[in-house]
């Protein structure tokens, strides 16, 4: 699907809903994130943003409605094929979710060894090069509890980062992080985004940080997205609730 303006959705969702139990978490979300760009997803803690990306990269399957990434609706896809998309769209978890019995080197070996990608010399070379990437070098060796909270985050992003994805989805880089750290964070994946050209996802509470990092900003709300548009369109916008998200969070 080619838009008007000629600028191709990487990953489109239309009348996305799904509950759990009574729980109605999404409502029919219609949200196009666009190749290449950053979209940053704000919303109130519980409104469904983690579920969300969830449904992205097919970690959870809607009730009703359609999410087709790179061309490929996901519904119609089996759990190999899904494998596949989460081989190219990956996910940074909101608590990093590295595995704590295993070394810095081998969690971020670790889906290069799943998905057989190479033989083990070129996945050490691989490794080696994201770690770079994220400006972490001498830690192959070091346990998660060893690191502090940026630390995990970085290994958390170079993980993502380790089978060249052509989408990342972050779900709250920068939480529980110092403003200092926070920075540091949001221009890595600025840099990260424009050297390698990936779409991304990147749901926060943060306005601050969302400024930094995103080209467009959707706001979820009671199950679907409020208002979406540009850093321009957001300090703009006479949506009540947008102007309020603004105005508290800066
Ligand atoms: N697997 C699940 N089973 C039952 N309820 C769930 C499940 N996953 C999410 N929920 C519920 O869905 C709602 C939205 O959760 P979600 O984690 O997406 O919120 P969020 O916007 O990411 O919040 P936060 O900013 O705190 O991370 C919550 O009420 C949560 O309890
Ligand atoms: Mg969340």
């Amino acid at each position: 699907m080619i838009t008007s303006n000629g600028r191709r959705p990487f990953i489109s969702i239309r009348g996305l809903e799904k509950s759990f139990g009574p729980k109605e978490v999404l409502r029919g979300v219609d949200l196009d994130v666009f190749e290449g760009e950053t979209m940053v997803v704000l919303g109130a803690s519980g409104e469904g943003k983690t579920v969300l990306l969830r449904h992205i990269n097919g970690l959870e399957r809607p009730d009703r409605g359609e999410v087709v990434v790179d061309g490929q609706a996901l519904g119609e896809l089996g759990e190999d094929e899904l494998d596949e998309v989460r081989k190219k769209v990956s996910m940074v978890f909101q608590l990093g979710a590295l595995f704590d019995s295993l070394t810095v080197f081998d969690n971020v070996a670790y889906p290069l060894v799943e998905h057989r990608w190479g033989p083990e010399e070129k996945v050490r070379e691989r490794v080696h090069e994201v770690l770079e990437m994220v400006e972490l070098t001498g830690v192959d060796n070091l346990y998660p509890a060893e690191l502090s909270g940026g630390m995990k985050k970085r290994v958390a992003l170079a993980r993502a980062l380790a089978l060249e994805p052509k989408a990342v989805l972050y779900d709250e880089p920068t939480t529980g992080l110092d403003p200092l750290v926070t920075h540091k964070i949001n221009l890595m994946i600025r840099s990260l985004q424009s050297r390698l050209g990936f779409t991304s996802v990147v749901v926060t509470h943060d306005l601050k940080s969302a400024f930094m990092v995103g080209d467009r900003f959707a706001l979820l709300d009671q199950g679907r997205i409020r208002f979406s548009g540009s850093a321009e369109e957001v300090r703009s916008t006479s949506d009540e609730l947008m102007r309020e998200f603004v105005t508290t969070a800066l």
